[in-house]
């Protein structure tokens, strides 16, 4: 796959070193730095925080970034995507956030802390399909001619707004996740601590 981006390029590199290191490490000795390799690796999967630089992030650019093996969106939205979102107040079936999809920091009509940026798991809650992003709006296979931006679930055709939002009548029973986030700083995200903890 194309290193296209600076999460997954930067990810990759970080990669590239450890294992390099580990090779090192491994002539001299072998079994004190696999030792010591374990616990981190047992905290990736269990879910350890992933930080993320997002100042590269232009108005209607997302990117996707892995935590706890799931893909993560994070979307710079534009004004007229926000202005998107009271289109389909009346079209979502949970338009104000009332079901626990999202820490209660994000319980508000952006669905987010900062109203641009919006964070979803990008896993569809009906069967766990990863929905695929539609931001241009208006008719396409699979969504109405009123589309005003969001994203379609290949699998059974459940459609979500731009704050995750499923829409009315659709497989899906649920929005999409919004997971524990956290901001250091105005340009970089935590996924996986919340906004209210103290820590980074
Ligand atoms: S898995 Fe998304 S609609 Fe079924």
């Amino acid at each position: 796959m194309a290193c296209d981006d600076k999460v997954d390029c930067g990810r990759r590199r970080l990669i590239v070193a450890t294992a390099t290191a580990g090779g090192v490490a491994g002539v001299v000795a072998a079994i004190p730095f696999v030792a010591s390799m374990l616990p981190s690796e047992r905290a990736k999967s269990a879910g350890a925080p992933v930080e993320v630089d997002i100042s590269k992030l232009a108005p209607g650019q997302m990117i996707t970034v892995e935590w706890r093996g799931k893909p993560v969106w994070i979307i710079n939205r534009t004004k007229e995507m926000l202005e998107s979102l009271k289109k389909a107040d009346d079209k979502v079936s949970d338009p104000n956030s009332e079901k626990p999809m999202q820490p209660e920091y994000c319980k508000n009509e952006t669905r987010s802390i900062k109203p641009e940026i919006f964070v979803a798991v990008g896993i569809c809650t009906h069967l766990g399909c990863s929905p695929t992003d539609k931001f241009k709006t208006g008719a396409e296979s699979g969504i109405d001619a009123d589309w005003p931006g969001g994203f379609l679930c290949p699998c059974h055709g459940s459609t979500f707004d731009l704050a995750g939002r499923v829409y009315k009548n659709k497989p899906a029973p649920d929005n999409l996740e919004v997971p524990a986030h956290k901001y250091l700083g105005d340009t970089k995200i935590v996924i996986g601590i919340s906004q209210d903890s103290k820590g980074a």
